[in-house]
């Protein structure tokens, strides 16, 4: 299911049991790659591919604790939460989108609003 609102695109992810607690995986909406995560009842969306070296993070390890994903590839740190990079080499942030739940089924809403336009353009700005 997919729905438009404005500027945003809501999508569904996946069911509610189709990700184990610090399980990650990939989405494409419409040419964006997203990676969702789950942590306990938690669910996070991020721009899947690290600003480092364009590697997807589905690919990278969850921290439970510290609500992070680790890059496959080198090795940075990205926050589940915002999408702010924590660790070199990666120095710009992914975009993050909101999740929902609505009863077994998780959705994702991409936003093209200022929050995440920034983070673009911060990408560009220092690409
Ligand atoms: S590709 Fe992600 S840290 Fe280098």
């Amino acid at each position: 299911m997919t729905s438009t609102e404005g500027a945003n695109k809501t999508m569904k992810l996946c069911e509610l049991d189709d990700l184990a607690s610090g399980e990650v995986a990939r989405i494409d909406v419409d040419g964006l790659a997203v990676a969702y995560a789950r942590v306990g009842d938690q669910w996070f969306a991020i721009d899947d591919t690290c600003t480092h070296a364009k590697v997807s993070l589905a690919g990278g390890i969850v921290d439970e604790d510290e609500l992070t994903i680790e890059c496959p590839k080198h090795g940075a740190l990205f926050s589940l939460e915002t999408g702010a990079a924590l660790t070199f080499p990666a120095i710009k942030p992914v975009a993050s989108h909101t999740v929902s739940v609505n009863g077994d089924e998780v959705f994702v809403t991409i936003s093209t609003d200022a929050d995440n336009q920034d983070a673009d353009k911060q990408n560009e700005a220092t690409s």
